[in-house]
């Protein structure tokens, strides 16, 4: 048993996922089946990611990567596009004083340069602010896609004048954005949707996955943990027989 610090008690598997990886999917459809704007279920979106970050924080997750924004979301409709994007500021401008105090170190995963000059300082400056913490890494993948990755990640291997027997799996792992954290040992992804949407192709070759037909805004620290637990049950073979395994 663990006491949290709303004084309730959790019973924690004695396995824990060291980076926890999540799709965090659905908001459009929570907020439809309320009848409100699409742009209602991604603010309610924002207020779970505060409680499952707190959540990941008191179950001992060491990494949290968070997808918000894919390369493929700019063909959403332009007030949509313009309403997350205002999402990530008001995101560094409430949370960040909060995410600094309670030890989380914020990264991003993808690319910045499609947005305005400003915002691309504001999220710098979170990341320099945060980059002494260690309790939770956050990595927010936002303008981010697995094979955008890749292709970039090759680019620089080129412009670096790598040369082909050089290339190993470590040589690109330490290419790709993810590059200062483990690949995901679970990746969660809600609303029912069993499809992997250019989300870490590479970091998730061996990862476990955990899905749930909840939306969004209503999967809550109780299923993160239940999450835990299934997790906590399987058996990582990485293309071993059972029985056989004890590490990758
Ligand atoms: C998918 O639901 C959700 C997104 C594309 C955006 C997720 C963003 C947040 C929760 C905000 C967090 C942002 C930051 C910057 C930390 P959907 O719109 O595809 O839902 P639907 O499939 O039901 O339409």
């Amino acid at each position: 048993m663990k006491l949290m610090t709303d004084g309730s008690e959790v019973k924690l598997p004695a396995k824990i996922p060291e980076h926890v990886a999540i799709i965090m999917d659905g908001n459009g459809r929570w907020a439809r089946s309320r009848g409100l704007p699409r742009m209602a279920g991604h603010r309610a979106g924002v207020d779970n990611l505060r409680r499952i970050i707190e959540a990941a924080v008191e179950y001992g997750i060491k990494y949290l990567t968070i997808y918000a924004f894919s390369t493929e979301n700019w063909k959403r409709p332009p007030a949509e596009v313009k309403g997350l994007i205002n999402i990530l500021e008001d995101v560094i401008d409430r949370e960040l004083k909060s995410l600094n105090e309670n030890g989380v170190q914020l990264r991003h995963i993808g690319r910045l340069d499609q947005l305005k000059p400003e915002l691309q300082d504001k999220v710098k400056q979170a990341i320099k602010m945060t980059e002494k913490n260690d309790r939770l890494i956050l990595n927010v993948a936002w303008n981010y896609g697995g094979r955008d990755e890749i292709v970039c990640a090759i680019k620089q291997m080129v412009s670096d004048g790598i040369q082909p027997e050089e290339i190993t799996e470590s040589l690109v792992g330490r290419y790709l954005f993810t590059s200062d954290s483990p690949d995901p040992d679970l990746i969660i992804r809600t609303s029912g949707e069993m499809r992997v949407s250019n989300f870490l192709i590479w970091q998730g070759a061996y990862s476990e996955w955990y899905a749930t037909t909840t939306y969004w805004p209503d999967f809550d620290p109780e299923e993160l943990l239940g999450a835990l637990h299934v997790y906590a049950q399987r058996e990582r073979r990485y293309g071993r027989i059972s029985g056989n395994v004890s590490s990758r």
